[in-house]
């Protein structure tokens, strides 16, 4: 099955970016300072147990629905020093994965015919995603003053 074996190999790329910018929100969080840090090192963290449940979905899709092998790879992660450096490069992260997911988006929905019992699951899940990683451009840009 073709198609199945595509989205084994795009969604591995999906879970690597997901744990990726995982720990890189994290290291950041770890780097904002100053009096206003505390609500930003908050939002930082809730992102990354978003991503946190993004791969446990990816998770389950690979293995459980298209009996595919989870990736434990990194994609490349980004350092940066200043906080609107920080929110920049991570804004930047959201927008690929978003670009991304949407060519999953549409792998998917090319191969819904031979998807029968795992089509709309797929469909849902990278939904949820995709809706989760508008969120975080939206309070990405709020913290850029954008
Ligand atoms: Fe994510
Ligand atoms: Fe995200």
């Amino acid at each position: 099955m073709a198609v199945k074996e595509d989205l084994v190999k795009m969604l591995n790329r999906g879970i690597e970016l997901e744990y990726s910018a995982r720990i890189q929100y994290l290291a950041h969080a770890e780097k904002i300072k100053g009096p206003y840090s505390e609500k930003i090192v908050e939002r930082l963290k809730e992102i990354a147990s978003d991503e946190l449940k993004h791969e446990e979905m990816f998770r389950n899709l690979i293995a459980n629905y298209l009996n595919g092998s989870v990736s434990m790879k990194l994609e490349a992660v980004h350092d940066a020093t200043s906080d609107k450096e920080i929110f920049e490069v991570n804004l930047k992260g959201e927008k690929d994965a978003i670009d991304f997911y949407k060519q999953i988006y549409q792998k998917a929905l090319e191969g819904k015919k031979e998807l029968q019992y795992e089509y709309e699951t797929i469909e849902h899940e990278l939904r949820h995603i995709i809706i989760d990683e508008q969120e975080h451009v939206v309070e990405l840009s709020l913290l850029l003053g954008l």
